[in-house]
């Protein structure tokens, strides 16, 4: 189920009780003089800034000593954003320890599992589990709040800075420690702890809790099980540190909604997001495109997602980028529109805040050579504009702030449990990429025009949703199958792929066959996994091609119908895709990775029984991203042209909020977006396409 949260979004309404979206940065003004700062202001107020993130790498400037503080010049900034109809969402500062702390406590440093010191000189290098750190977090935290609690300019906290992003894996003394508490709270008795770690094999039962350590350098894989609950431990003593700065805001300041910006987004893996949900009154995300061919698709897929963690209401963007990042091998500008363009496809998923790091372009440091709002060109530049071109089109969807994203028929399952054990080494191929695997569906989905909802598994109720795919779902607790099979029960339609359902909570297989867990649902047994080699393909009957897994598998069940049957490989002639029907639902296996390409020849098969069809004519399909956003009046109809031509759109309804629609037509340029408020209830669709 989802679960109650953004009661209080700061932003929807502003003092006037007007909706407005929040439009903002990351502001560093430390790195500037103070002849800067009202520059800044005034820039700001031309771009349409309205909310800036303040502080957050500032606590060796806040507290200079152990018992020095330093806040004149933040107070100077407050009082200077105010005045400018700017409001702050404050740091606690507690992202960066300053140099005299590490120096005084180096045991507040964290280690690797090589058992190398992670030396300050960078940021975040403090451990989740260390209680010197806390106590010195703690204490600024509330120099901060009880110094800006009735400020005027303070509308929201801002909790440390991108939790986990440098030290969710930390395997010092303290991590042992709380290790073991977790440990402790989970299992209760070392006896649990054994059973749930299989530790009778290779001799590793353990007869002390003290014998008991986080998976540091072993002499092969170390067990499973303590690899995953390390992970599990290591994203809750982030969510631990996360809760301890909640708890003395919460005391001091009860009534200033308080969020921390996640991090869903390719390539971060260690937090799971969907257990920290309901911690904040608002969801935040930060997001960085990483260049390739499914680039935007995985854009849409994380504030897609994100939009699922928050259960569909508003959430914040916190970060992105206005043009090229800094930290990847080659750092992409961006092309003109998709400033705009990608902005606005949060917006679409829910965002209703635009927010970038940062506001201006560092001259010094690291982050030199990251675009900025303001670069280093400064105000006269192409990149400006752009900045305040966003600004003006951001008042413009003014109506949307508060509108949730309207639920698709179609929903792609996405698990955190999941993601980390069915990558773990030791396994049938090191090759399996869990999110790819679910991007790919997403992709394909695209290209066929299907809104899908990204959904975090255990948190939502399945039961409004016609289809759920649900790929790589490898760990499969009992009450998760049971659930899955009322789905099909129901009426509904589940399509999973290889290496789902194969172990338990505790990563332990379930046995008779795979896919244990969900063998029955499915109708079918495996006996044994067919992985192909780098490079290998496997030709099926249905036109498709596999890679990367096949399975060598029989159908059990009458009321399983066989889609396809692999032509060539390890299993000709065996099954390769399977549908068994169960009560009005059914239950698809996809035994092998198709690819977009693939998954799009397969998918209109798995769509028309459940009735879902094409939001989109058939010229704008795989270039047109349609999503909804609605409230109890109004839907609000995006379509983002994710792609470099121009498209033709016709039959469109309702008042144009943003586009060149005109009498329901519509010819969106390459990286363009249109917005169309339609009353509640009226149709989405449009139709035609031709490109002219
Ligand atoms: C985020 C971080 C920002 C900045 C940005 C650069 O991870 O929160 O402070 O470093 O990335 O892309």
């Amino acid at each position: 189920m989802t679960a109650p949260l953004t009661s209080r979004f700061p932003y929807a309404k502003g003092d006037d009780g007007a909706r407005r979206l929040v439009y903002g940065a990351d502001y560093n003004p430390e790195q500037w003089p103070r002849e800067v700062w009202e520059e800044d202001v005034r820039l700001m107020r031309e771009a349409g800034v309205n909310v800036v993130s303040l502080a957050i790498f500032s606590w060796a400037r806040l507290q200079p000593a152990a018992n020095q503080w330093d806040f004149s010049w933040l107070d100077e900034v407050m009082d200077l954003l105010h005045a400018g109809g700017i409001g702050v969402d404050l740091a606690t500062a507690t992202a960066s320890p300053p140099p005299w702390l590490t120096t005084a406590h180096p045991e507040i440093l964290p280690v690797t599992a090589t058992g190398e010191t992670v030396w300050p000189g960078a940021r975040q290098h403090w451990r989740p589990t260390s209680p010197v750190f806390r106590t010195h977090a703690l204490r600024l935290v509330r120099e901060m709040a009880t110094r800006y609690a009735d400020h005027p300019a303070l509308v929201a906290w801002h909790i440390n800075n991108e939790l986990g992003c440098h030290n969710i894996y930390d395997y010092s003394d303290d991590a042992a420690r709380a290790f073991r508490d977790w440990l402790h709270h989970r299992y209760t008795t070392l006896d649990g702890l054994n059973r749930a770690w299989g530790t009778d094999f290779w001799s590793q039962r353990y007869s002390d809790w003290e014998q008991v350590l986080p998976p540091r350098l072993a002499a092969s894989h170390p067990n499973p099980t303590q690899q995953l609950d390390f992970k599990r431990f290591s994203s809750d003593a982030l969510k631990d540190h996360l809760l301890a700065e909640r708890a003395l805001l919460r005391e001091l300041t009860p009534d200033v909604p308080l969020t921390t910006n996640f991090m869903v987004m390719s390539g971060i893996k260690g937090m799971n997001y969907a257990d920290w949900a309901d911690t904040v009154d608002f969801v935040a995300n930060d997001h960085y495109v990483a260049p390739g061919p499914q680039d935007r698709d995985e854009l849409s897929f994380s504030a897609n997602l994100t939009s699922g963690i928050a259960g569909r209401r508003p959430w914040f963007l916190m970060e992105h980028s206005t043009s090229a990042v800094n930290w990847q091998a080659v750092n992409l500008a961006k092309q003109s529109g998709e400033l705009a363009r990608d902005a606005l496809l949060h917006v679409a998923h829910g965002a209703d805040a635009v927010c970038f790091f940062q506001w201006r372009q560092s001259a010094a440091g690291a982050e030199k050579y990251h675009s900025a709002m303001v670069p280093h060109a400064g105000a006269d530049s192409e990149l400006f504009r752009d900045v305040m071109s966003l600004g003006h089109t951001l008042r413009a969807l003014a109506p949307i702030a508060g509108a949730e994203r309207e639920s698709a028929q179609v929903a792609v399952l996405f698990d955190w449990d999941s993601w980390w054990t069915s990558e773990h080494d030791s396994h049938p191929t090191s090759r399996l990429d869990y999110r790819r695997e679910a991007l790919d569906w997403y992709s394909a989905l695209f290209r066929l025009g299907v809104r899908a909802d990204i959904v975090p598994a255990h948190r939502t109720d399945l039961s409004s949703y016609d289809v759920v795919i649900a790929p790589v779902l490898h760990v499969v607790p009992q009450q998760l199958a049971k659930e899955l099979t009322r789905f099909t029960e129901g009426g509904g339609h589940l399509v999973t792929t290889y290496f789902s359902g194969i172990v338990d909570e505790n990563d332990h297989i379930w046995l008779g066959g795979y896919p244990g867990a969900l063998r029955d649902l499915l109708g079918v047994r495996i006996e044994e996994f067919g992985p192909l080699a780098d490079g290998a393909v496997v030709d099926l009957d249905n036109a498709t091609t596999g890679s990367l897994w096949t399975d060598r598998m029989s159908v059990t069940s009458p009321d399983v119908e066989i889609l396809a049957r692999y032509r060539s490989g390890p299993y000709a002639a065996r099954p390769a895709i399977t549908r068994s029907t169960t009560g009005l639902g059914s239950a698809t296996y996809v035994s092998t990775r198709l690819g977009v390409d693939g998954l799009a020849v397969l998918l209109p098969t798995l769509l028309a029984p459940a009735g879902v069809t094409s939001e989109l004519p058939e010229g704008a399909r795989g270039l047109v991203e349609p999503v909804v956003r609605c409230d109890a009046d109004s839907r609000y109809l995006f379509l983002v042209n994710r792609s470099d031509e121009h498209v033709r759109l016709s039959d469109l309804t309702g008042d144009v909020l943003l586009g060149p629609v005109s009498d329901g037509a519509l010819v969106l340029p390459p990286r363009q977006v249109a917005v169309l408020r339609q009353s509640a209830g009226e149709p989405a669709r449009p139709s035609a396409d031709e490109a002219p």
